[in-house]
């Protein structure tokens, strides 16, 4: 089955107790908002910002951008209110933090019975609990709300007491068991934040680093990411132009019926056939957007 993808290039959060934040991002190209209601916000903030989050969703003005809330975790003080305001939000996804293991997921798809089919839960995997349980976590997503992980590299380096740096050394495995589990479920995945906003060159060779790794984009914290990390995720024209001539290759008649032929004296297989059509769905539904 082909579904139009949705593009999730840039993912950007902001504390949902930042009223010129929540003003500023429906305006900017970010393909996704995450209004954060967890650590970003402190506590004696945390019911403000939960009406905020409600009131920007009732507003509205985010146009073609996806809307996520990120709530408190299940355990914590304001978890089971912020989902239950949540599921009545018209956001179209719920962010889970701090998930250890597809329990979680199943207490979150719970809590959020009230709300419309449509609206997806989404799990941070930021807790080394969860590790060694990615594939038990991502196989619910075909029996709950759950369709896309999103990393959470700060608190994975606090939790395991590594440090990090640009190039992320001691995350990279787990970057790559994320991306395994998530795509063996069909889900998306958004790579984490990168904390140096002010260092654009810093930002780019890390965005860089997601895009190999297989990530779909990266959760970024500030308005200055977003282009570079548009430009990092999106199809490049020598991609397409690869993908147009496997497409014209396949397409003539005397390549009828093969699973393996040459294009610009390389093998194509029909699974390259269906990485060139997911590539120009892809740049298609980009172009749609700007
Ligand atoms: N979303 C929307 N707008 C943002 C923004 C964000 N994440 N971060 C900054 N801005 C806006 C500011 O409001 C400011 O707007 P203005 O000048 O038009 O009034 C402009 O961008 C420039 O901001 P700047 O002065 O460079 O940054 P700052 O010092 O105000 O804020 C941070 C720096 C890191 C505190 C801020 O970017 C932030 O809160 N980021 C998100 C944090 C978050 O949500 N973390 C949770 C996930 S890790
Ligand atoms: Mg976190």
């Amino acid at each position: 089955m082909n579904k139009i993808p949705r593009p999730r290039r840039s993912a950007l959060y902001l504390p949902a107790s930042n009223a010129r934040a929540i003003e500023k991002a429906r305006n900017l190209p970010a393909d996704v908002i995450i209004l954060d209601l967890e650590d970003a916000v402190a506590p004696e903030a945390k019911l403000l910002a939960r009406e905020a989050a409600l009131t920007a969703l009732r507003e509205g003005g985010f146009g073609p951008r996806e809307v996520a809330i990120r709530v408190n975790a299940l355990g914590t003080l304001w978890g089971a209110d912020d989902l239950a305001a949540v599921a009545c939000s018209g956001a179209d996804a719920v962010l889970l933090p701090k998930v250890y293991g597809a329990a979680d997921i199943d207490a979150a798809h719970a809590a959020l019975a009230a709300a419309p089919p449509s609206m997806q839960l989404w799990a941070m995997i930021e807790t080394c609990a969860c590790i060694p349980q990615l594939n038990a976590i991502a196989a619910r997503g075909s029996s709950t709300r759950l369709s896309l992980f999103v990393i959470g590299v700060n608190d994975l380096a606090r939790e395991m007491r590594a440090h990090l740096t640009p190039a992320r050394t001691p995350f990279l495995p787990m970057l790559s068991l994320a991306v395994a589990a998530a795509r063996a479920h069909g889900l998306s995945i958004l790579d984490g934040v990168c904390n140096e906003f002010r260092d654009l060159h810093v930002f780019g060779a890390e965005a860089e680093q997601g895009l190999l790794f297989g990530f779909d984009g990266k959760t970024l914290i500030h308005p200055n990411q977003i282009t570079p990390c548009n430009a990092v995720f999106s199809p490049s024209a020598d991609e397409l132009a690869w993908a147009d001539a496997v497409i014209a290759a396949f397409a003539l008649p005397e390549n009828a019926g093969k699973g393996a032929v040459q294009v610009d004296g390389k093998m194509a297989e029909l699974l390259h056939l269906e990485q060139a059509r997911q590539l120009r769905a892809i740049a298609s539904a980009i172009a749609s957007r700007s």
